[in-house]
């Protein structure tokens, strides 16, 4: 895992990353919004388990969470969530429904304790209230991205994710083509469906997003962004029109796997 940081006074990221070799690194993030009932939002990589937990214990006990926001049942968001409901008897989670019943097939999920979501539902998390906001670009139908009315920000899911030379903290110390390559490099990947899409149809989705007017945008693939959303738009009207992506041959993926196993040299 990487060093947890804080993207505004009320949201902490938990960061790990994935590295894609001669490409650079996919920022994997979970999340923790200090509302008055505190909510963590998603569970990190399964195989940081132990760094995962003490990176959520060293901001706050997981006796005062009192939610836990899964943005969607995909192994990248969703490593620690058995743990992290043992340890957190307090909280709720909320999640897609069809996505909690589709967890229990493989975890006791403790049904009870969910709280399904729809979207434009409202969740009131004390001092504020978060709406349940499909992103626009998503790679699982039970995506349900995070719109918090009091503070404006956008937990985007895996919409405006990027795949990177260097980790940051903050988008804007990406360099723009480093930045749009990147981006253009996760999307493709994600969401090939974007090639398919009615381009009115598609407008209309990006007009909703730009409706909300979001102050920060949180992908849990991207470092933490402060405005910049029309950049944003503009890039996903960019990628109906953009080279769909090949998946790697044997030979390909064979070099790939030669990369990760091969140490690379000290310095
Ligand atoms: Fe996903
Ligand atoms: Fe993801």
């Amino acid at each position: 895992m990487d060093e947890p940081y804080r993207a505004s006074p009320d949201i902490y990221v938990l960061p790990t990353h994935l590295p894609v070799p001669g490409v650079g690194k996919i920022p994997v993030n979970a999340f923790l919004l200090l509302a008055e009932e505190p909510v963590l939002i998603d569970a990190g990589l399964g195989v940081d388990e132990s760094e995962f937990v003490a990176a959520l214990e060293s901001i706050i006990s997981p006796l005062d969470l009192r939610w836990i926001w899964l943005t969607h049942d995909d192994a990248d968001h969703l490593g620690n969530i058995q743990k992290v409901m043992d340890l957190a008897p307090n909280a709720r989670l909320a999640t897609h429904g069809l996505g909690a019943l589709r967890m229990s097939t493989w975890w006791p999920v403790p049904l009870k304790r969910v709280h399904a979501l729809t979207l434009d539902d409202r969740l009131h998390v004390g001092d504020r209230t978060l709406r349940a906001v499909r992103p626009p670009v998503f790679d699982n139908p039970t995506s349900t991205g995070i719109y918090d009315e009091s503070t404006g920000a956008l937990f985007s899911v895996d919409a405006f994710g990027g795949i990177l030379p260097e980790l940051t903290q903050d988008a804007a110390e990406v360099p723009d083509e480093d930045l749009i390559q990147g981006m253009l490099a996760w999307a493709t990947f994600d969401t090939p469906w974007v090639h398919l899409v009615d381009e009115g149809r598609f407008e209309g989705v990006l007009e909703a997003v730009r409706t909300l007017q979001p102050t920060r945008v949180l992908s849990s693939h991207l470092p933490a962004a402060e405005r910049g959303i029309e950049g944003f738009l503009s890039f996903l009207r960019s990628l109906r029109d953009a080279d769909p992506f090949v998946a790697p041959d044997k030979e390909a993926f064979d070099e790939v796997v030669r990369q990760i196993e091969t140490p690379s040299p000290p310095g």
